[in-house]
């Protein structure tokens, strides 16, 4: 999705600023860039010339901008900076950000979307506003620029602006000669970072985390104003509003690449200390017992919904395959489904919302519909600070540390034993078994994830199967999600056709697809009934001359039946799905890397989907 950084600082200098904090950006996903500065070298430049603020936008890779910014002086002691991911109109040089009115004297970033434009803009036209743009963003400095010729001050021209705006929006503006930001936002996110000398403002935290690690979270229908050395936030009738200055725990170290060819690969490869992060401190070996902070005085619920999307739901559909093992009755919606779906929500419905990021618009937007109807929610979230953890009536941090790469990978995981400390927490019987034993599991599964990412064969495999026409996942019980995960990852980062199918329901349909050039990974753990169900489920293919992978523990006799076997440890029911996805992610990561696909920006995809 679309990122933005913006900087006010007094010793000028702001561009490399803008740049590097839109390449901090570029895991979100965008297809141009663009950056706008004024003051400093840049005023004084074009005081000379035709005045105005500068901007410089192109299409495609960050590198393309840089590339035309080459020779160029253009900087400045106030900037903003844009990647965008296309909502209205194409990518192109003039649909990129930042937008300027026709003097040149307002340039704005904008996040989300505007959904009174195409009025907003017939008004404007009406008066001789001549639009370079098909965006819906162009609207705002167009208003701006006419708050201005009417008087206003810079301040006031963009709140009067705002005030004019419907639908959801990250804005910053610079005006000429104001030295400062103006920023506002409603429903899509927006986060300062306060500096020694210089103030930052971004959509996201690790646009400007080599700078400052001090942030101020905004929220819905607040204002901001930046200068160098000051900011203010307010509220829409411009009352003051006192903010917490909260400093962030991740490292700008923690956002670089630290050597591996991708993000992905490298957090597929933390997963270990991911899954550390999540456990520490919530889980007591010696009593076996689960405390998960700041939940202690949740009440158990009678029911559970849990609302997610993509890689989120499949952790959802896990969660609610324990709390249905355990009793509880529950259901996993995809959130954009929610709304229509409108289930029943008792006093006692607890909604969890699971997103990585905290940010994503049908997450959100399911959550609040659930307030609204009166349900207690809960967000299972990695980004502290995030619009769900702030939202939410409870929240469970994941602890995974700052994921960059497209693809949810340690993220995933995480959230598969965030869920079961959350299922403890809250229903203390839960596992029916043994919870000494679930602890212990748990405890051991970071182990067990080194020595998978250790030994896999999953590159082999790739090269036995490179070429093949589809890629079919099948699993059951717990390792259905799995199923579901391994196909979603593998068609979003290889952009070849995968699917991820409950093994039960391969007969029901998709079996017509099976051939001789179609693999099926097959993940069959234990030697219960669902791995006897599924080993049957692998001679059918077989029967149709499909190869097969299985990922299997070796406790049941599935590999007889395999051409291709991807081991993991024997270990405990709930944590063999965290095991058997490793391998799976490593799987789509080195058809990816054969294919030479963008692994870490996949085509059209966005890290955190702020749009519904
Ligand atoms: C796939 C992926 C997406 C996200 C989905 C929800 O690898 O990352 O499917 O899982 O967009 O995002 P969050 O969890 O941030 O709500």
């Amino acid at each position: 999705m679309c990122g933005i950084i913006g900087v006010a600082g007094s010793a000028g200098g702001t561009r490399e600023v803008l740049l590097d904090g839109l390449a901090n950006l570029e895991y979100r996903g965008y297809d141009s860039a663009g950056i706008a500065v004024d003051g400093g070298a840049s005023r004084e430049r074009n005081a000379a010339a035709r005045g105005g603020i500068d901007v410089a936008k192109k299409e495609g890779e960050l590198s393309a901008l840089r590339r035309a910014l080459v020779g160029e002086t253009i900087d400045g002691s106030v900037g903003i900076g844009h990647t965008r991911w296309s909502t209205h109109g194409p990518p192109s040089d003039r649909n990129a950000h930042p937008h300027t009115d026709g003097a040149g004297r307002v340039a704005v970033v904008h996040n989300g979307i505007i959904e009174n434009h195409e009025s907003l803009r017939t008004e404007l036209e009406a008066k001789g506003v001549a639009f370079s743009s098909d965006t819906d963003s162009e609207v705002v400095p167009h208003l701006i620029a006419e708050a201005l010729a009417r008087g206003a001050d810079p301040e006031a021209a963009f709140r009067e602006a705002v005030s004019r705006l419907d639908g959801s929006y990250a804005l910053a503006a610079i005006v000429e000669g104001a030295g400062a930001i103006f920023a506002a936002r409603h429903d899509s996110p927006l986060v300062l970072g306060i500096g020694d000398g210089a103030n930052y403002l971004a959509s996201d935290v690790p646009a400007f985390l080599e700078h400052t690690r001090d942030v101020v979270y905004l929220e819905d229908g607040e204002f901001a104003v930046l200068t160098a050395d000051a900011w203010r936030v307010e509220d829409a009738s411009g009352e003051p509003v006192e903010k917490e200055v909260q400093t962030v725990e991740w490292s700008a170290e923690q956002t670089g690449k630290s050597g591996y060819d991708h993000f992905m690969l490298k957090e597929i490869h933390e997963q270990p200390k991911a899954l550390r992060g999540c456990l520490r401190g919530r889980v007591d070996e010696l009593d076996g017992c689960v405390a998960v902070e700041g939940l202690d005085g949740l009440e158990a619920p009678a029911e559970v919904q849990f609302v997610a999307c993509g890689t989120s739901y499949h952790a959802a559909l896990y969660g609610a395959y324990l709390l249905g093992d355990a009793g509880v009755a529950t259901a996993a919606y995809l959130a954009s489904e929610y709304a229509t779906s409108q289930p029943p929500l008792s006093p006692d419905t607890l909604v969890v919302g699971i997103t990585q990021s905290g940010e994503t618009a049908d997450t959100l937007s399911a959550l609040r519909k659930a307030r609204g109807r009166g349900a207690e929610t809960l967000a299972l979230t990695n980004v502290v600070g995030s619009t769900a953890a702030r939202e939410c009536d409870h929240v469970m941090h994941l602890r995974a540390g700052p994921e960059i790469g497209v693809a949810a990978t340690k993220t995933f995981s995480s959230q598969l034993v965030g869920l079961n400390l959350l299922i403890e927490e809250l229903l203390p019987d839960a596992s029916r078994g043994d919870v000494r034993e679930l602890v212990s599991a748990l405890r051991d599964l970071p182990a067990q994830v080194q020595e998978v990412l250790d030994d896999s064969r999953a590159a082999d495999v790739v090269d036995e199967y490179f070429g093949a026409k589809s890629f079919f996942f099948v699993g059951r019980g717990v390792h259905y999600p799995v199923a579901l995960e391994g196909a979603l990852k593998f068609k979003e980062i290889t952009y070849e056709h995968a699917e991820g199918f409950a093994a039960g329901e391969l007969k029901h349909g998709p079996l017509a697809l099976v051939t001789a050039e179609t693999p099926v990974f097959a993940v069959v753990t234990g030697d219960g009934e669902n791995a006897r169900k599924t080993i049957g489920n692998v001679k059918e293919v077989e029967a149709r001359d499909a190869p097969v992978v299985v990922v299997t523990d070796g406790v049941s006799d599935a590999a007889m039946y395999a051409d291709s076997v991807l081991e993991i440890p024997a270990v405990h029911e709930r944590t063999a799905p965290v095991l058997a996805n490793v391998q799976l992610q490593l799987v789509a990561y080195h058809m990816a890397a054969r294919l030479g696909r963008a692994i870490d920006k996949p085509r059209n995809l966005a890290k955190s989907v702020t749009v519904e």
